[in-house]
């Protein structure tokens, strides 16, 4: 009976506007404004996503950049959490993907060649003899179509890009589209999809470069990270995969636990030394297909969190180990070495001349699909 009348007091009272708080939340928001002109004349703009949180991600749809990633520390205050340049004209110049979009294909494709239904593709070499992130003119350099497709719980950006057959030498028409969407549980939501009208290869990322600490704000070497992943692909001199999935038990790749990204960085190994520090990707414990957690990492000076979680089966993790205080960016800020990572969700590098690893082909009526969430926080 007591119990009765107390749970009918307490539906009253809920419904008298008594019960615990809602919060009132204001959709997430998009606003669009001019971002310059390519060289060969194209408008492009710049979108900025908001949420109720002070999250504000600006997107630009030359390269499909994310230009500035401002997020709220321990202290309350916002910080821009990723490298990149102030205005088009940094991006015009050359620089290392920072924020881009990139495809064709993500990572290495070993001397820039690989066979397919018996037929060999020679793709633009532009890193030593390898093919790296889509050859000289890749999807980081293009101008893609923008929509707002926004909706109640989300401020999303539909961008496409039509790449003809023989683009940057890959087989097939492909049309690739990328819906970017920021909610308001601060998670950035990017949905690849692709279909090509010949077979082909495809392995599409998202190449930015954090700080959690803001950008420009010193090294990452203090951020923890966690890495949900048992093994990883050793690479030769190119960093090109030598086929081996190896165990990171014992070894300065093991993130198991969360791990200071510079505890090991410098260790007497012969894959750091490869890769100058950490260049590598890392074989996913979920496999790949759902969405699972992938990464975790954690700035203990401001409290920001970023987590990833991808449908993809392996992540890169760059150091930024090339960076060497050649570039200034936003705000008169020099990127030194290690000044930002990257966690770049993928298919493994080199998988077209892989044959054990999971395939990146791409037939006519198949759509490639991926998703990747990136999500920031504040631990206490
Ligand atoms: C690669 C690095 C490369 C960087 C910038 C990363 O994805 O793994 O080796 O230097 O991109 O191109």
């Amino acid at each position: 009976m007591r119990t009765a009348a107390a749970a009918a007091a307490l539906s009253l009272l809920l419904a008298w506007g008594c019960g615990p708080k809602r919060q009132s939340e204001a959709k997430p928001t998009m606003k669009t404004q001019p971002f310059g002109t390519t060289s060969d004349g194209q408008a492009v703009e710049l979108f900025t996503l908001a949420n109720s949180n002070g999250v504000e991600i600006a997107i630009t749809n030359y390269g499909g950049i994310i230009t500035a990633w401002k997020a709220p520390g321990r202290d309350g205050r916002a910080a821009d959490i990723v490298l990149g340049f102030d205005t088009l004209d940094g991006y015009l110049a050359p620089h290392p993907y920072f924020g881009a979009l990139v495809g064709r294909y993500a990572n290495r494709i070993a001397k820039g060649t690989f066979t397919l239904n018996g037929v060999v593709y020679k793709l633009a070499r532009n890193n030593g003899e390898n093919a790296l992130h889509g050859g000289i003119k890749g999807f980081d350099k293009a101008v893609w179509k923008a929509r707002d497709v926004s909706t109640a719980a989300a401020a999303a950006l539909d961008l496409t890009h039509t790449s003809p057959d023989g683009d940057e030498g890959y087989p097939g028409t492909l049309t690739a589209t990328v819906v970017y969407s920021l909610n308001n549980n601060n998670e950035l939501r990017i949905d690849y999809t692709a279909t090509s009208d010949k077979d082909t290869v495809v392995n599409l990322t998202n190449h930015s470069y954090f700080n959690l600490a803001g950008q420009g704000e010193g090294d990452i070497l203090g951020h923890e990270l966690t890495l949900m992943a048992g093994r990883f692909t050793p690479v030769d001199a190119g960093l090109i995969p030598t086929g081996e999935l190896r165990s990171v038990e014992n070894t300065p790749f093991d993130f198991r636990r969360p791990t200071a990204i510079g505890a090991r960085i410098d260790a007497a190994d012969e894959q750091l030394k490869l890769g100058g520090g950490y260049d590598h990707n890392f074989v996913l414990d979920a496999g790949g297909g759902a969405l699972s957690l992938a990464a975790r990492v954690r700035d203990p000076g401001s409290g920001r969190v970023l987590e990833v979680l991808t449908t993809q089966p392996g992540i890169q993790l760059y150091t930024g180990n090339f960076l060497d205080g050649t570039i200034t960016g936003k705000g008169g800020k020099v990127y030194r070495r290690r000044y930002g990572f990257c966690l770049e969700t993928q298919h493994f590098p080199d998988s077209p001349n892989q044959p054990s690893f999971p395939s990146t082909v791409l037939k006519p009526g198949q759509t490639y699909r991926s998703t990747t969430v990136y999500r920031t926080s504040v631990a206490k």
